[in-house]
């Protein structure tokens, strides 16, 4: 039978990536997608449970459905991802017409179990084990990569993809749920990644952007051979077709020269690198239990500018973490001035129950506080983006064309010039003149402006012009 899907999304590009498998799979089961939640029979939300604010934002999406769930008692509406794996059952408890609850781990469950509900099985509910549930082996295997075949039109962009390497994370940094809801880190195999990424560029795919939770920690052991991220890049880089690879999320002692070395000398390689520091004091950061100290990571700074010196650097924040002093924050603004990041993801420190924080810490930072730091954190983050940005202009930059910009896409596709955009080699978004024929190519583009967070600029075309003889 003929079913529609509908599927909604929150959280980071680890849940994107699993909601385009997903949709892949159903859709060879003979489930189309539906953009109008009203018309589709199945309804899914993939989940986040990272801040407190995107779990707020899926019940309350629920919450919308109970009607429609009364009228139509044979719609199954389904939770999945990681704040499923982290609810469980009390999704069923918050909202009791909910007929599917599944975790990250158990994606490759979801076409059966939703038979199951369609045979009158009643509400399915499939979770990985926590990490105090068993032996690590057992719980290993409970956490399922998923990764099945891949289908280019369930991507925005058939010749840009995210490729999973790794999943879970052993950090257990203290604010963060993650370890607890995508399980322990795994590499997945050499052989399967690149088996991945060559369907992926005979696919038409030019840009990987590789994923992990710490992407650089990647590891995989088979037998004495030990494979690191450097080693995958150099492989990866041998796929005809491919032209740009990138990789997110960095770790900061885990980016060894090694690493940097690869990336520099790998002309495929994105010269960006996405590492987050949380905070620029050394007392927060050993609340935070992340491992290192702020010398640490400036060390690190000094190293990766050392290696490949145009390299673009990004990060994260989290402000008003517990405890956190006017003083301790300044030294988060000292470490946003000295790092130069292209730009920066701030957040406000939201408890998660269940982690290290939530049991020994305070949540005692007031939210105008934290509302007050982001904001500066913010203003210091986008000034200096914009003078990293200006100093781009006049200089020519290799931009991969994603497609028409939004502000072409709002005015609508008139004319046959408009509005592009795409992304220079170190990741900045550069917008141009141009035709939506150039979509999937790498093109020359003069930069000739620059706001905080876009270049603007014109395609350099190589070609000579026509030549012009004088009238005779
Ligand atoms: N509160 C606020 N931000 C958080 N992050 C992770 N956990 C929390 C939390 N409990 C941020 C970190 C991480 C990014 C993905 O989300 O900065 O790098
Ligand atoms: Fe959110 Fe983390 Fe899960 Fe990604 S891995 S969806 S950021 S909780």
């Amino acid at each position: 039978m003929d079913h529609k899907l509908y599927i909604e999304t929150v959280g980071c590009q680890m849940n994107v990536l699993d909601s385009e498998l997903v949709v892949a799979t159903l859709r060879q089961q003979g489930y189309t997608l539906t953009r109008v939640v009203g018309d589709a029979d199945t309804i899914l939300f993939n989940t986040c449970s990272v801040r407190q604010h995107a779990e707020d934002k899926v019940y309350s999406a629920l919450g919308h459905l109970r009607q429609l769930k009364q009228k139509h008692p044979d719609k199954i509406i389904g939770v999945i991802g990681c704040m499923a794996q982290k609810d469980q059952q009390r999704v069923f408890s918050r909202a009791p017409y909910v007929d599917l609850v599944v975790g990250p781990g158990q994606l490759h469950q979801i076409p059966d179990l939703l038979q199951r509900i369609r045979e009158g099985g009643g509400p399915q509910i499939q979770v990985s084990l926590g990490r105090q549930e068993g032996s690590l082996d057992v719980i290993r295997r409970s956490h399922e990569s998923f990764d099945p075949l891949r289908d280019p039109t369930m991507r925005p962009t058939p010749w840009q993809a995210y490729l999973r390497i790794q999943i879970g994370c052993d950090k257990f940094c203290t604010y963060c749920i993650v370890p607890s809801v995508r399980g322990p880190e795994q590499g997945r195999s050499p052989s399967d990644i690149l088996a991945e990424a060559r369907t992926l560029a005979d696919q038409g795919c030019l840009e990987l952007t590789l994923l992990g939770q710490t992407v650089n920690s990647y590891r995989h052991r088979d037998g004495d051979r030990i494979t690191s991220l450097a080693d995958l890049l150099d492989a990866l880089h041998t796929i005809d077709g491919i032209r740009r690879i990138k990789f997110v999320t960095n770790y900061p002692l885990d980016m060894t020269d090694n690493l940097l070395q690869a990336v520099r000398d790998l002309p495929k390689c994105a010269k960006y690198l996405h590492v987050p520091a949380q905070s620029g004091s050394d007392s927060v950061l050993r609340r935070m239990k992340r491992g290192y100290s702020v010398a640490d990571y400036r060390d690190m700074l000094a190293r990766i500018r050392q290696a490949i010196p145009h390299c673009a650097v990004s990060s994260d924040f989290i402000v008003g973490f517990c405890g956190e002093s006017d003083d301790e924050f300044q030294l988060t603004l000292d470490l946003v001035e000295h790092g130069r990041f292209k730009n920066s993801f701030i957040f406000k420190y939201s408890e998660r129950p269940g982690t290290k924080g939530a049991q020994l810490l305070r949540d005692d930072v007031p939210l105008e506080v934290k509302q007050r730091r982001n904001q500066l954190l913010l203003e210091a983050q986008n000034r200096i983006s914009a003078e990293e940005n200006q100093r781009l202009v006049g200089t020519v930059a290799e931009v991969l064309v994603e497609g028409p910009s939004k502000t072409a896409q709002e005015r609508g596709h008139e004319g046959p010039i408009l509005q592009m955009t795409g992304r220079t080699e170190c990741d900045r978004i550069a917008v141009f003149e141009g035709n939506t024929r150039q979509a999937g190519q790498v093109l020359p583009v003069a930069i000739y402006d620059a706001h905080p967070h876009t270049l603007f600029g014109t395609i350099v075309t190589h070609e000579r012009g026509p030549e012009v003889y004088p009238l005779a």
